[in-house]
């Protein structure tokens, strides 16, 4: 196949290649949510949907660069820790060119649809009694003695390909407004995200063809049982401290020790950005509003939605700006947490008149 010129490789010259392992990825909508903008009480919102790519995440555009990269060094098996995203990801692009993968999970805290992926693409799938952070430090371990080739968001590869979408950002609101939005809003676990759009910005930048007024301000959101990176910030300290005990039920954000802090924290900080932690049932809540529109994502993106909503309760976020919410992944990833927070299905006989019955 040749993708190249589309998608993420659409932006080749911001990238160390010009073409990758590609199923093809990028070129993700930027929906409009005209109910929930009036909700939430901004100029502009709209929603970049990283559900929409080939595996149902962003992790779709680091892959396609990382797995080009494995492949060039002539690697044997590659590797990665993962909340599950991550893992389906990396098992796709894996098979795609020919190589063999092993992905370490956190043992009953991986969505269903994510395991799925990774078993029917056939990544060796390791579950690890012990958290995300727990299986990073392993795999860490197997690539440092050259056991495994890690393609986690360490792997600087897989960031340069997650810039594209702050450069699809841009570009999308530019051609629909003439401007760039005033705020990104995106979930933060290992804040690969906020690193890679960090990178973009201050790409475009270097070469004038963003000022830096236009910069977009970066603003995480963590689960409130999953928030190091918002205690950094609120708190204004130069590290972030690890957290050993994590829980929340966006599992994909279930992360102790955000890896990509020390390129993440200038990035918000530099932005004039901020961090926000959300509870449990303004992710779900968000997630309702969200497939209110006919945007189905999972918990970990909701995130993104109910924190702008808590900024914007607190007078942090202003009536008159622009913002681009993140929605990182798609609703089937998470069937369980999908029917926990819709409606039941209900029992009927089958005949017409019992189903008018319950429509009365
Ligand atoms: N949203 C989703 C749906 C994710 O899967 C992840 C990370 C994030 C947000 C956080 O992104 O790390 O760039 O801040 N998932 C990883 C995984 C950890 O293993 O799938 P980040």
């Amino acid at each position: 196949d040749d993708f190249s010129g589309e998608g993420v490789w659409r932006y080749a010259a911001a990238l160390p290649f010009s073409e990758g392992v590609s199923l093809p990825e990028g070129n993700t909508p930027l929906h409009e949510v005209p109910r929930l903008r009036e909700s939430v009480g901004v100029n502009r919102l709209r929603i970049k949907h990283e559900g929409m790519n080939p595996t149902g995440s962003f992790k779709d555009r680091g892959m396609t660069v990382g797995v080009r990269v494995a492949r060039e060094l002539g690697v044997d098996r590659l590797a990665c820790a993962s909340t599950g995203n991550t893992s389906a990801a990396l098992a796709a692009y894996g098979a795609r060119a020919g190589m063999e993968t092993l992905v370490l999970l956190p043992s009953g805290k991986v969505a269903a649809g994510k395991i799925a992926q990774a078993s029917l693409h056939d990544a060796r799938i390791l579950e690890v009694d012990g958290n995300f952070d727990a299986c990073l430090d392993i795999v860490q371990e197997l690539a440092t003695d050259g056991d495994v080739y890690l393609l986690n968001s360490l792997n600087p590869f897989r960031l340069e390909g997650q810039k594209t979408i702050g450069f699809e950002i841009l570009e999308g609101f530019r051609a629909d407004y003439g401007t760039y939005p005033d705020r990104i809003v995106l979930p933060v676990g290992n804040a690969g995200n906020t690193a890679a759009l960090f990178k973009a910005f201050r790409e475009l930048v270097a070469a004038d063809e963003l000022g830096p007024d236009e910069v977009p301000a970066l603003t995480g959101v963590q689960a409130e049982g999953a928030a190091p990176m918002v205690e950094a910030v609120e708190s204004g300290a130069d590290e972030v401290r690890r957290w050993e005990e994590v829980e929340t039920i966006a599992t994909a954000i279930r992360i102790g020790n955000p890896v990509n802090a020390p390129k993440a924290l200038p990035g918000i900080r530099e932005t004039g950005g901020t961090a926000v932690a959300v509870s449990d049932e303004q992710i779900t809540d968000a997630q309702r509003a969200l497939a209110g529109e006919g945007v189905g994502v999972e918990p970990a993106s909701a995130a993104s939605v109910a924190g702008l909503r808590k900024l914007r309760e607190r007078g942090v976020v202003d009536a008159d700006e622009d913002v681009a919410c993140l929605t990182t992944g798609h609703l089937l990833k998470d069937p369980d947490a999908a029917f926990a927070a819709g409606d039941d299905p209900e029992p009927v006989a089958n005949d017409v008149d019992a189903v008018r019955a319950l429509l009365e």
